[in-house]
């Protein structure tokens, strides 16, 4: 809620997006930095998002977070883009400068921030992700930045995952496999194992690996889900004694990144998480 004249309005674009949990963190953030702004989520239909692209020009806000499903969908919307989400192709953070709207993508580096929180490295390891979608698009462009050694990307639909690889190509070491038995030795081979599909939001969906295949060896299982905060395959991970994370600590530190460029300010993080803590009762 604009509270006078002078506040500032940022706020996350969606469809749907009542259960967005940005909002708390980075209203709980202005608060801490006595900065008079407000963050306010949109449900913005797909048909509407150009209208709505354009409403950050002319109500004067100082940019937004976008989200499913037009992150691919605002690229063409915007005056410029950032080299990540220029390569990447998709969009999470816009910002107003002047008379043009920037585009950039902070889901890969918060990833990396939070393996950085966790002290899991990335130079010289074998990187197994599931998942060839958005996310994985991003999260792929800075484990290669961070020195991954080789990355294999397993996918449903083989497809994708073989479009993907074809997008990086040049880039580093990757390979493609379906999400069949080859999947076993695969994981032998892994150092970090990171599920960026979506399966695992409900408790009852199967998995994607199996558990008997999943070697004590591996130095981390990552899933960049964060609701519910333990997905069955972290749990299987962590009864075997591998260090797990969720995707609690990459929406912190996205939307921390998001804060940064919004706002020139460092992100009270600690606050930022205790809110998001709060937000997911953890
Ligand atoms: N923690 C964070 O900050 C953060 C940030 C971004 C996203 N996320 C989460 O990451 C997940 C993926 O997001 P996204 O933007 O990458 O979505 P997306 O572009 O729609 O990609 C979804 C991926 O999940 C796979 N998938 C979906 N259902 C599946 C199933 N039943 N079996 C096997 N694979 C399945 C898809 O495989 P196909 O290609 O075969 O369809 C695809 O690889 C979502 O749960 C999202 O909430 C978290």
């Amino acid at each position: 809620m604009k509270k006078n004249g002078s506040t500032k309005i940022t706020g996350i674009l969606g469809y749907p997006i009542e259960h967005t949990a940005s909002p708390c963190m980075h209203n709980a953030a202005f608060k801490a930095l006595k900065l008079d702004w407000e963050y306010i989520p949109f449900e913005v239909k797909p048909q509407q998002l150009k209208l709505a692209i354009k409403s950050i020009m002319s109500l004067g806000m100082q940019g937004v977070n976008v989200t499913i499903p037009h992150k691919k969908a605002v690229v063409p919307f915007l005056d410029e883009l950032s080299d990540e989400a220029e390569f990447i192709g998709a969009v999470n953070t816009i910002v107003r400068k002047g008379n043009k709207l920037i585009g950039y993508n902070t889901d890969g580096e918060g990833f990396i921030k939070a393996l950085e929180e966790e002290k899991i490295s990335l130079a010289g390891k074998n990187v197994l992700v599931l998942g060839a979608g958005g996310a994985a698009n991003g999260i792929i462009y800075q484990l290669l930045l961070g020195g991954a050694k080789r990355i294999t990307i397993a996918n449903r639909t083989i497809e994708k995952a073989k479009a993907l690889g074809k997008h990086f190509k040049g880039k580093g070491n990757i390979e493609i496999l379906p999400l069949d038995n080859s999947l076993k030795s695969a994981i032998k081979d892994a150092d970090i194992l990171i599920n960026t599909t979506s399966l695992g939001m409900k408790d009852a969906d199967v998995l994607l690996v199996d558990k008997n295949s999943l070697p004590k060896s591996l130095e981390a299982v990552v899933d960049i889900i964060y609701n519910p905060p333990e997905t069955k395959l972290l749990r299987i991970a962590k009864k075997k004694g591998i260090k797990t994370m969720n995707g609690l600590s990459m929406l912190l530190h996205q939307g921390a990144l998001s804060f940064e460029l919004w706002t020139g300010k460092k992100a009270p993080i600690e606050v930022m998480r205790k809110a998001l803590c709060q937000q997911f009762k953890m």
